[in-house]
């Protein structure tokens, strides 16, 4: 049989680092990266055959787990009507309906193919939309690979912007300011350096990309007020919150809406779909009705409308109680297993949650990228092999945070208990 180490150097072979996705590499994690063949509610299975629970979820967007048998049966049933268009269908407008039937705060939202996308989408709306080029940013918010966002900056330095890539031109980095969570002060002296020159602030108002930074509703309130005052823009990318933290991600949560909403993930159930949300008088700037160009040959594929729509009619009430209630099971059980496991290996580990998020990190109340520790990958490592090799995956990089699903239910929380203390 073909083992994961020859599958590996033959994908090296072939493509850069192996990998389509630089995460997918495991790289500093001195092992080989699996490779699934198949996959069923919480679990997944190697080409070896080896099954783990999934911690990872595709990076999230299979909220009901994988492969559900409703969202599978509508998709069989798209891909025997033909599966791209070009043209106007009615599939995307049923999803596009159906969510602006539940997100209240929005009139109008426009499909793409990846939150990315979606993002870069915002960014260029909100400057249309404002005439103004500056762009605010916070470094532990990732935003997608477009040029603009691959910036970071330390704290105090708005104003000078160091991008985090290759390749990303000086010209594009100028105009992003990145400011630290929380740097209320920073804000406001930004706001005087660049006067009239700023178009929006992004911000994940649940940062879950290096870790899980809970941010104080306030300082979210606080972002509203000053793009208010200033004549900016708010954007929230609830890429990761949206349709899990509540239907209406953290804006539903939290009661602050901002003016312009980026989604992905959990909006296409596992198929490739971004969407950027907003009021009508925003959205209107964008083409064919005003002069903010974006277009896409496979936007609002019809497979992926018709897999989003079955994913989100499930969200209801009810089900984001079943899994916000499954997620705090299975943090009190890592939190019982990490104290305990071989004499205290891993005590030093607390686990931070949020809805049906975790981050396992070794200090709480971490709430911006200054206060993670040092040598948190360091630390990762011989963890994230332990429960490899129990048979559990979480997502492989120590930033990331771990997806819980409604398939994560009590058989496989009582599994994932066996596996754990085995
Ligand atoms: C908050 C946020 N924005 C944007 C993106 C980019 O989305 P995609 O990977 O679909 O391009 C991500 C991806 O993880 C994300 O978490």
């Amino acid at each position: 049989m073909t083992t994961q180490n020859e599958l590996f150097e033959k994908s090296k072979k072939l493509v850069p680092g192996g990998v389509h996705s630089p995460v997918r590499s495991f790289k500093g994690l001195h092992t080989t990266p699996r490779f699934i063949k198949k996959s069923h509610g919480a679990m997944i299975e190697d080409i070896d055959g080896n099954d783990y629970i999934d911690f990872c979820m595709s990076f999230g967007p299979l909220v009901l787990g994988h492969k559900d048998e409703d969202v599978e049966k509508s998709l069989v049933s798209a891909l025997s009507r033909g599966w791209s268009y070009g043209t106007c269908e009615p599939y995307s407008l049923d999803l596009a309906e159906y969510l602006l039937s539940r997100l209240n705060f929005v009139d109008q939202i426009r499909f793409v193919n990846s939150g990315t996308e979606a993002v870069m989408t915002a960014l260029r709306l909100a400057r249309g939309a404002t005439k103004k080029n500056k762009i605010i940013k916070f470094n532990g918010c990732y935003h997608g690979h477009t040029d603009s966002m691959l910036i970071k900056a330390g704290s105090g330095l708005a104003g000078t912007s160091e991008a985090s890539s290759a390749g990303v031109p000086e010209g594009v980095s100028e105009d992003t300011l990145v400011l630290e969570l929380g740097d209320v002060e920073g804000i406001e002296q930004c706001f005087k350096d660049h006067a009239g020159q700023i178009a929006a602030i992004i911000i994940e108002p649940l940062p879950a990309n290096n870790g899980l930074l809970i941010q104080d509703t306030s300082f979210l309130q606080y972002l509203r007020d000053v793009t208010k005052k200033n004549d900016a823009l708010l954007i929230f990318d609830e890429v990761i919150s949206g349709f899990r933290v509540a239907f209406g991600g953290m804006t539903e949560l939290t009661g602050i809406v901002p003016d312009i909403l980026t989604y992905g993930k959990i909006i296409g159930g596992g198929l490739p779909v971004g969407a950027i949300a907003a009021k009508k008088e925003i959205m209107d700037n964008l083409a064919p009705v005003g002069n903010v160009y974006q277009a896409g040959t496979l936007s609002a594929n019809p497979l992926a409308m018709v897999g989003g729509l079955e994913t989100l009619k499930k969200m209801t009430t009810e089900a984001y109680a079943e899994l916000n209630a499954n997620a705090e099971k299975i943090i009190s059980v890592f939190t019982k297993w990490l104290k305990e496991y071989n004499n205290g290996e891993f005590a030093h580990y607390s686990l931070t949650g949020h809805s049906s998020l975790f981050w396992i990190v070794s200090e709480e109340g971490i709430n911006c990228m200054d206060k993670i520790p040092s040598d948190i990958t360091e630390k990762f490592n011989p963890l994230f092999k332990t429960l490899l090799d129990k048979g559990i995956y979480l997502s492989p990089n120590s930033y990331e945070v771990g997806f819980v699903s409604l398939a994560h239910n009590d058989e496989v929380i009582k599994e994932l208990e066996t596996r754990l203390w085995k």
